[in-house]
């Protein structure tokens, strides 16, 4: 691919009214999908791109990220040394991921620790503190909405003996089929309040108030797409009129049965860096011999860009 058609589809990222994600934008949205669809083909979702932390991505391997980018959403790498967290921060931030949002069980400097955490820590309330397998979910979909996540990283300490790998979904696969299949339903999945997770009250306390949005947006001044998802039963509300029951059944139908559907279980130093697409994980289970499976997480706000200026080096 040309230096040209690469800048082309950074520039994308960049548009407003002109994107592909507006079904007005049939000639967009076109273009979009056949790139998007060729470069699946050419391309293996499971390469693993060899990188480190730095000022900014070899300018060997930019254009091959980019176009990985493009057909997948998510791009698995290694690292020449293990990283700690202030250097995975900076193998991020040269996919110009810089605001980190902050969840309740993160550590003070905004990477969570995924590990099993024991019965009187607090988190292990939570299945991410536990060994047990996570269905399908975008990552943060209970934010609000001036804090939505766009983009994702997580980097393999150790892991585990048994189980412990990822399922990954391209959200904007999700879209591009449900365009295909039936674009009428596209509305329901982008109204504001297509999705209501009720408020998070521990004791007498709110942890998290009622958060309504809806399934699909465009983030604001971009192209980017953004989805908010969880397959779980529990405390969730979703809209009951015909039209949103009939969208939501299409994406759990997707979700079951779709090629589309990568398997990554991440080796000791490698990663993924992804604009939160559709994930989950399988259960799994340690060696009591072995250093538990641990893997960092950090979640941001703004969705990858490769020509954003990475900042200066923490
Ligand atoms: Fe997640």
């Amino acid at each position: 691919m040309s230096a040209t058609l690469d800048h082309m589809n950074t520039a994308l990222n960049r548009c407003d009214e002109d994107s592909p994600f507006l079904l007005e934008n049939e000639g967009a949205y076109q273009a979009w999908r056949d790139r998007k669809l060729r470069y699946r083909k050419e391309l293996n979702a499971t390469t693993v791109y060899q990188l480190d932390p730095g000022p900014v991505l070899p300018q060997s391997t930019i254009a091959q990220i980019q176009r990985q980018l493009t057909a997948f959403s998510f791009v698995v790498f290694r690292s020449a040394d293990r990283l700690g967290k202030s250097e995975f921060l900076a193998l991020n931030r040269q996919f110009g991921l810089q605001e980190l949002d902050v969840n309740l069980g993160a550590d003070e400097d905004k990477v969570t620790s995924l590990q099993v955490v024991s019965e009187s820590d607090h988190r292990s309330q939570y299945i991410p503190y536990t060994n047990r397998g996570m269905n399908w979910h975008t990552d943060g979909y209970y934010n609000p909405e001036g804090r939505r996540i766009n983009a994702f990283g997580l980097y393999c300490v150790h892991q585990s003996e048994r189980g412990g790998s990822n399922f990954l979904f391209d959200h904007e696969m999700m879209y591009l089929i449900i365009r295909d299949q039936a674009p009428h339903l596209l509305k329901a999945l982008m109204r504001d309040d297509m999705m209501t997770i009720p408020a998070n009250v521990q004791g007498n306390r709110i942890i998290r108030a009622e958060e309504s949005g809806p399934i699909f947006s465009l983030q604001p001044g971009t192209c980017v797409l953004n989805m908010r998802y969880t397959s779980r039963p529990y405390n969730i509300v979703w809209k009951t009129d015909r039209q949103s029951v009939s969208a939501l059944n299409l994406v759990r139908e997707i979700l079951m049965d779709s090629e589309a559907i990568t398997e990554v279980r991440l080796e000791e130093q490698q990663g993924i860096v992804c604009n939160n697409v559709l994930h989950g994980r399988r259960p799994f289970w340690d060696n009591t011999d072995k250093p538990p499976r641990l893997v960092y997480r950090a979640r941001y706000y703004d969705p990858i860009d490769l020509d954003r200026d990475p900042g200066p080096v923490a």
